[in-house]
């Protein structure tokens, strides 16, 4: 592959051009970097562009070029905008100022301390599973690579659906064991599967989610679950973007579908609703044992920070309380207005949650979208191959409990503006 050409030939390329090279020079590195050279050279690139301050839902970003843009920030996992809650970044300080900063540690070595023992058994009250133990990761990510190759191995079987997360993806290619997929929330064809692969005789492992992020639909747990459990199978269901905010007490899509007491194996991270970072396992005790010195991404990477711990203990009691009960209201308000006025007018993912997509198709015309909206003041989230399939790029508006309602208006008009400006 050679690199771009002329002036905006580069404009040409899309992500995964640049993941294959057959020659034994780095010519996809090469290409990488002219593209985004280019980019840069033309004010386009917008990626990874810095924030000055806090997640709020007005930010500060500086591209690299050094260009300075106030956007409305609807690009943040902040769902609940805990991440800026005064009590909770005190916490968060109180903790530092106790067990200093970084946990120095793995887990199993000296990296446990008393306010991660704290937080497991604060996990374990707010989502009222009192017979479960948590194994905690330094990451969401880490979270599915550490418990699935610890539960699956080759031999046995693990059947996901098609818009799977890619950490749930790349653990299952990890784990050795053989890969089946269902399509999109489709629980008659995963039964279909189930009955074949149930004469087999051995493990199966089903995963969902709460919330799928590509297009912000609720997973159909409350079929998917009782089906595996009528074939024998074991199920995970990963509620990254439901956490604290879906389900009256704020326990997840499987709380609302009344099936949380069925799921096997709970994945919860901490890098949304949670406002800081890392992840856990909740199961059976004797699943969560295992896993703490079988998950090898637990076992031989540090431990979660303290002091982002001891900030999450505060995001827990806030979220049990009426202050959660109130964010997890507003939020759902706001997302079902920004959909209201989106409707009908731009192309809008199958989203039910807070996650409200925005479909444009055309991935070669990313960098100028994503351009136009940020500089139009507004940031959503980029999202386009391998991440979805092909000609289905998108952006996704993460709304928060924060958003105000003219906010919401504002975001709406710039995305129509994009919508008349780009033809989609
Ligand atoms: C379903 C799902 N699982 C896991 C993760 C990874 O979480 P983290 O960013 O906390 O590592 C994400 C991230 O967005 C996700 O959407």
């Amino acid at each position: 592959m050679t690199g771009p050409q002329n002036s905006d030939a580069y404009k040409n390329y899309t992500y995964d051009m640049f993941m294959f090279s057959m020659g034994d020079g780095l010519d996809e590195i090469d290409a990488f970097n002219e593209w985004v050279e280019h980019a840069q050279r033309d004010r386009l690139y917008c990626f990874e562009a810095a924030r000055t301050g806090t997640q709020k839902t007005l930010v500060q970003i500086q591209r690299e070029t050094g260009e300075v843009l106030d956007v409305l920030n609807f690009s943040s996992y902040n769902y609940l905008g805990l991440g800026y809650h005064p009590e909770v970044i005190r916490a968060a300080q109180e903790a530092i100022g106790k067990f200093g900063l970084g946990a120095a540690s793995s887990p199993v070595i000296s990296g446990t301390y008393s306010i991660h023992k704290e937080f497991e058994k604060a996990l374990i009250e707010f989502y009222d599973l009192p017979d479960c133990g948590v194994t905690l990761f330094s990451s969401g990510y880490g979270a599915n690579m550490g418990t699935i190759p610890s539960f699956v191995q080759p031999g046995h079987h693990i059947v996901m659906d098609q818009a799977s997360h890619m950490s749930i993806m790349e653990a299952a290619r990890l784990s050795g064991a053989r890969m089946h997929f269902f399509p999109h929330n489709d629980p008659a064809r995963l039964e279909t599967l189930l009955k074949k692969l149930s004469a087999d005789q051995t493990r199966v492992l089903v995963c969902a989610e709460g919330v799928y992020s590509s297009d912000g639909d609720f997973g159909r747990l409350g079929e998917i679950v009782p089906l595996a459990k009528k074939y024998g199978a074991y199920v995970l269901v990963d509620e990254a973007h439901s956490s604290l905010i879906a389900g009256e007490k704020g326990r997840g899509v499987a709380e609302m579908q009344g099936v949380l007491d069925r799921v096997d194996l709970h994945i919860i991270t901490f890098s949304k609703s949670f406002a800081g970072v890392g992840g856990a396992l909740i199961a059976n005790k004797k699943i969560t044992q295992y896993v703490n010195w079988y998950a090898k991404c637990r076992l031989f990477s540090c431990a979660l920070d303290p002091g982002v711990t001891g900030g999450m203990l505060k995001v827990l009691e806030l979220a049990r309380g009426p202050e959660g009960q109130q964010r997890r209201k507003r939020i759902r308000e706001n997302a079902d207005y920004l959909r209201e006025l989106l409707q009908g007018k731009v192309e809008l993912g199958a989203s039910q949650s807070w996650i409200v997509t925005v479909i444009y198709r055309r991935e070669r015309i990313t960098l100028e979208v994503y351009d136009f909206i940020q500089r139009n003041g507004l940031d959503a989230s980029i999202m386009e191959f391998p991440a979805v399939p092909k000609n289905e790029a998108r952006f996704r508006m993460f709304v928060t409990s924060e958003h105000t309602r003219p906010q919401l208006e504002r975001a709406a008009e710039i995305v129509l503006a994009a919508a008349r400006h780009f033809k989609f």
